[in-house]
């Protein structure tokens, strides 16, 4: 197996900045690279408070400054030349993630792995951008990175045996419990959780019960920490029906198409928490109100 001791991070917004933290609090010197350095400053000034609340808590195994000294922020590819491995998590965008790897392929050393923290775009249709296809994989992490346990590692057909066990002990080193999967859309979790929280949109479509009622229904009855709308909420109804999409593009099976009211919610502009109106009204995040007047119509009564 490779020995990994620089890792690249390609973007620092929500999920690169959560990558570029658990590396470095796993000992691992890390270069995240943005296409401007607003976006560094903006994603190291979240991980400087996400490591005091770790501190405060007791959890880190050194001082705080020392973590933070092993980030280096960069606006230039060539810094990455010679990282062992390279995670990309830019925007969710084939086009946008193919022109990355194809131009980092020829400056970042040959021997190095790259992969992939896509929810949905595939693995392979990423890899053929560059001449390294059977050193690339998928490496999921879910949000808050510093906090979830888990990580998906995503073979391909061609990826080689080696790499992919160095990815997976690479997971572990993190901290995190790594689970196998395959370049198959969605990988595991959302391949089990979308149908889920879509089929609770179509069960408040048919009248089954209110947005609060479904969520406490499922908080109470099968120990979820949040019901299907809160947690549509928190993913982002944007997000979802971008993946909702990608996977019923796929599989073009019912269990995967986004139900109407999630499209023209999506259309409306409410995307959930993160601008305040989905299936709540978050504008005191502390109450949030379920918006069952506002979606009548949709909903039978
Ligand atoms: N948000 C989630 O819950 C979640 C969970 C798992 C995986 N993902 C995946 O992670 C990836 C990133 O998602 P996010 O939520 O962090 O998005 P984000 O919008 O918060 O961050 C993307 C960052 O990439 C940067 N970027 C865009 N193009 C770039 C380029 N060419 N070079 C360098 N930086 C560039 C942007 O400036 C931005 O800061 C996506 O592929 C997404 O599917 C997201």
């Amino acid at each position: 197996m490779m020995e990994i001791k620089k890792v690249g991070v390609l973007g620092c917004g929500l999920m690169g900045s959560g990558i570029a933290q658990v590396c470095a609090m796993a000992g691992f010197d890390v270069t995240a690279l943005e296409i401007e350095q607003k976006f560094i400053d903006k994603g190291f000034a979240g991980i400087r408070k996400s490591l005091g609340r770790f501190a405060e808590k007791g959890a880190l195994k050194e001082p705080a400054d020392n973590i933070f000294a092993r980030l280096k922020g960069t606006t230039r590819k060539e810094d990455l030349a010679d990282c062992d491995i390279v995670i990309e998590a830019i925007i969710e965008n084939l086009d946008e993630k193919r022109k990355m790897y194809a131009s980092l392929d020829p400056i970042v050393k040959p021997a190095a792995i790259f992969a992939s923290n896509t929810s949905s775009i595939s693995i392979t249709e990423t890899m053929t951008a560059t001449k390294r296809p059977d050193r690339f994989v998928g490496l999921h992490f879910f949000n808050p990175v510093p906090l979830m346990k888990l990580v998906e590692v995503v073979r391909t057909i061609v990826t080689a045996d080696d790499v992919y066990e160095t990815v997976y002990e690479f997971g572990k080193k993190l901290g995190k419990v790594p689970v196998r999967t395959s370049d198959k859309t969605g990988f595991v979790v959302n391949r089990l959780l979308v149908p889920y929280l879509l089929d609770a949109v179509r069960a408040y479509e048919e009248g089954v019960g209110s947005i609060g009622d479904i969520d406490v229904a499922m908080k109470l009855g099968c120990g979820y920490p949040m019901g299907p709308f809160t947690l549509l909420d928190f993913v982002g109804l944007d997000t979802t029906y971008y993946i909702t999409n990608v996977m019923f593009d796929e599989f073009k099976e019912r269990r995967f198409a986004s139900p109407p009211l999630l499209k023209r919610m999506v259309m409306a502009g409410w995307y959930g928490k993160k601008n305040g109106k989905g299936f709540y009204d978050w504008s005191n995040p502390e109450q949030p109100v379920p918006q069952d007047a506002a979606l009548r119509g949709f909903a039978k009564e």
